[in-house]
């Protein structure tokens, strides 16, 4: 495995640059070296800090551990004031006044939610995943957070698993180019800047492809498809000079994440050359026991901290057993320095030592939440996220004439679309679709609600269908509005059945068959791939529109009168039945491919192999035209970049964006190779009649893989290259390295 250290972080926040800077390091040591042992013992111990209905502490004990120097890090606590009090409990009570470093989830918004990360992700917009996170970073930090518990990058190749929606889907180079693009959001150019905050790469690793989709469960794969796939997206965040790693809770290959030397000391440290700070999920050190891999609190400590774990989340167990493990000689106090020099380094790069109350400004905190510019901004990512999945007849766009709306089903009057992981939105925040219709059409349309059906799961009552139809028979539009509950794709939210939960399927069918000619726009609200066959064969316009956050309802309106073009490419496959799972694009041939034999092939007897919307695919308001692909060789040699390119044309009336993917294969090597792997993507923007010639260069890296002995090689031989606006389609050619 070629070595990638991180030392070309040079300039990034918190890259191992700065992490050798000599004043940060002065700073740390002379504090290291006046510490007892409980006291470092103290900084690597992560405790939660939120507070309760009456906004004391929940953790009634938080104030007395941080006073005594047990305690190193809150997460769960925000505002200025009340992490002003915590602060002061530390800086002003403990016998040497080092301050508390504030972690919280802010995954996709503080308090202006933005669209879920994998809707984020059908964006391919970079730059607008960007200022998401930038956007989501001052606010958090100007509610006095420092450190939030994000880019989640977990490769997720099965939507029953429901965290699928915190992360960007299934593939490794797309989602490495987000987590790229989400950690400069949070951590802007400066370190310690108060508008800006340290990130933490999640979960490490491997945490999407536990079992059966089940939330928790055990991961086992090949160390090649680990470092092929699941690994690549944490080395693009760590480049990009994130602060710190997250353990994930599952097993990998048989031990457990939280005390897995190969991750955290061969690869993390040895390979990649990070040198910041590891904390470990919530309990996962705890969970050793539940693993079976610690027989007591006293192991599991021994092994997680020995493996490479600097702070123990919530176990408890680090302040617990290490003074007496360091005692009897099973941890070295090297060890428990070298730990606590990272978490002592962090917060002498975010300015702590110098101020520990630099982030807590009340007045900082009254203006940057929910301004206007947050809630465009949050509107426009939404709208750029959605994807058109199916417009038969050109139902969609919605015209301005349509005047009397039937809005239908569970999700059109709710405010809860904002997903889950949503920080510290607040549902009073939330535009409704309801609102974003009426917001759109002015005070003299008629917006008809009816709820029709629940989409709880097990709520099957079909009773409330009579009245839709009702509504439906009098309107001259009508939007169906239906998805999942946002607490159905989260952490612990697993689905075996990942269909429309409750009777929603039989209400699409009666309200279809009821509006007969009259348009009926069906918009979906869902953290994950649905299999959504018998609505699509039943729908002629289905709209993805993910969980929008906080401006939910204007940017479903935009989309949907066209103000705004769909623009979104699914960064996961919509399986055609969940028998298919784990299904992905980037799948290998196979020896018996589906076509070769119509028996003896790798296929079902009761279904396609193929998604039922592929990796890649959106459809728009208008048409693009992709030209041949233009190349000036067909040979070339192997520290040769191949420039390919063609013309894409807006063949439609209307604008629209397109995302034109550029995706490869390589035809023969040492191991099997995907059929087509992304490689490159271009997002353009073109009038109609407009067209651009999109330029992409094949290099070496991009055709390199991990050969069997898992070295990174470029082999000889046959390449084919497709351009095209999915997985599944595109212009290709043939070239050969020699
Ligand atoms: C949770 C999640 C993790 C999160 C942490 C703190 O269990 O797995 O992603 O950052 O605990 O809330």
């Amino acid at each position: 495995m070629a070595v990638t250290g991180l030392n070309q972080t040079a300039g990034r926040p918190f890259g191992v640059d700065q992490m050798r800077n000599l004043a940060l390091g002065e700073q740390v040591e002379a504090l290291l070296c006046q510490m007892t042992l409980e006291e470092k013992i103290g900084q690597m111990n992560q405790v939660a800090g939120s507070r309760d209905t009456t906004g004391a502490p929940a953790n009634t004990d938080i104030e007395e551990d941080v006073r005594t120097g047990r305690v190193g890090s809150v997460f769960n606590a925000f505002g200025a004031e009340f992490t002003r009090e915590l602060q002061r409990d530390a800086v002003e009570h403990s016998r040497l006044g080092i301050p508390l470093l504030f972690g919280y989830d802010i995954i996709h918004g503080f308090r202006t939610i933005f669209p879920i990360p994998l809707g984020q992700a059908a964006s391919w917009h970079l730059e607008g995943i960007e200022r998401a996170a930038r956007i989501m970073a001052k606010e958090g930090a100007a509610a006095g957070v420092h450190w939030t518990f994000a880019p989640m990058v977990d490769i997720a190749r099965d939507p029953r698993w429901g965290r699928v929606m915190e992360g960007a889907g299934e593939d490794t180079h797309l989602t490495s180019l987000i987590a790229r693009a989400q950690v400069r959001g949070i951590q802007g150019n400066e370190p310690g800047a108060t508008d800006t905050l340290a990130a933490c790469v999640k979960h490490y690793a491997a945490y999407g492809a536990v079992e059966a989709g089940r939330e928790y469960n055990t991961v086992d794969m090949s160390e090649w498809r680990l470092r092929s796939i699941y690994l690549p997206p944490f080395l693009a965040a760590l480049e990009e000079g994130c602060a710190s790693v997250m353990t994930a809770f599952n097993t990998l290959n048989a031990l457990p994440a939280t005390c897995h030397p190969l991750l955290l000391d061969q690869i993390l440290r040895r390979e990649w050359g990070f040198e910041g700070m590891v904390v470990t999920d919530y309990t996962a050190i705890m969970e050793l026991g539940q693993h079976g891999v610690a027989a007591d609190a006293s192991e599991a400590s021994r092994k997680s901290v020995n493996a490479g774990v600097d702070m123990d989340m919530q176990s408890g167990y680090f302040i617990e057993t290490l003074k007496t493990l360091v005692q009897n000689g099973q941890v070295e106090e090297t060890r428990i320095d070298e730990a606590v020099r990272r978490i002592l380094w962090l917060k002498a790069a975010l300015g702590l030592f110098e101020d520990p109350y630099r982030y807590t400004s009340d007045e900082r905190e009254a203006q940057c939440l929910l301004t206007g510019e947050n809630r465009r901004a949050a509107r426009e990512q939404a709208a750029q996220s959605m994807v058109l999945l199916k417009n038969e007849g050109n139902v969609l766009p919605l015209s301005d004439q349509h005047q009397k709306i039937a809005l239908i089903g569970p999700l059109g009057n709710t405010p809860r679309l904002l997903g889950s992981w949503r920080g510290n939105g607040d549902h009073d925040d939330t535009v409704t679709l309801r609102e974003g219709l009426a917001n759109r059409l002015g005070e003299d349309a008629v917006i008809l609600c009816a709820q029709g059906v629940s989409n709880q799961i097990g709520e099957d009552d079909t009773s409330g269908i009579e009245e839709a139809l009702d509504l439906v028979r009098q309107a001259d539009a009508v939007v169906l509005a239906l998805g999942e509950d946002e607490d159905y794709a989260d952490e612990a939210a697993s689905r075996a059945d990942i269909g429309l939960p409750g009777a929603q399927l039989e209400l699409a069918r009666r309200v279809l068959e009821a509006a007969g000619d009259t348009p009926v726009a069906t918009v979906l609200f869902n953290g994950r791939p649905l299999t959504l066959t018998e609505l699509d064969d039943l729908a002629p316009a289905l709209l993805e529109a993910w969980w929008p956050g906080t401006e939910a309802g204007n940017a479903v309106a935009d989309v949907l009168f066209g103000d705004v073009p769909p623009s979104g490419k699914l960064p996961m496959s919509f399986p055609v039945s969940v028998g298919q799972v784990p299904i992905y694009y980037n799948a290998f041939n196979t020896g018996r491919p589906k076509g070769v034999d119509p028996k003896y092939a790798s296929q079902y007897l009761d279904i396609p192999n193929a998604p039922l919307y592929p990796f890649g695919f959106g459809l728009s308001y208008t048409t693009f035209e992709y030209g041949a692909i233009e190349t000036a060789c067909s040979e070339i040699g192997p520290d040769d970049t191949l420039e390919v390119s063609l013309t894409v044309t807006n063949t439609g009336e209307r604008d629209g964006i397109e995302v034109v993917q550029l995706y490869l294969q390589d035809v023969h090597a040492s191991v099997v190779r995907p059929l087509r792997e992304l490689k490159d993507f271009r997002r353009i923007q073109l009038a109609p009649g407009a067209g651009e010639r999109v330029v992409f260069h094949i290099t070496p890296d991009m055709r390199s893989f991990l050969n069997a002995e898992l070295e990174r090689v470029q082999e000889p031989g046959l390449f084919r290259a497709q351009i095209g606006s999915c997985s599944e389609s595109g212009e290709e050619i043939e070239f050969t390295v020699t």
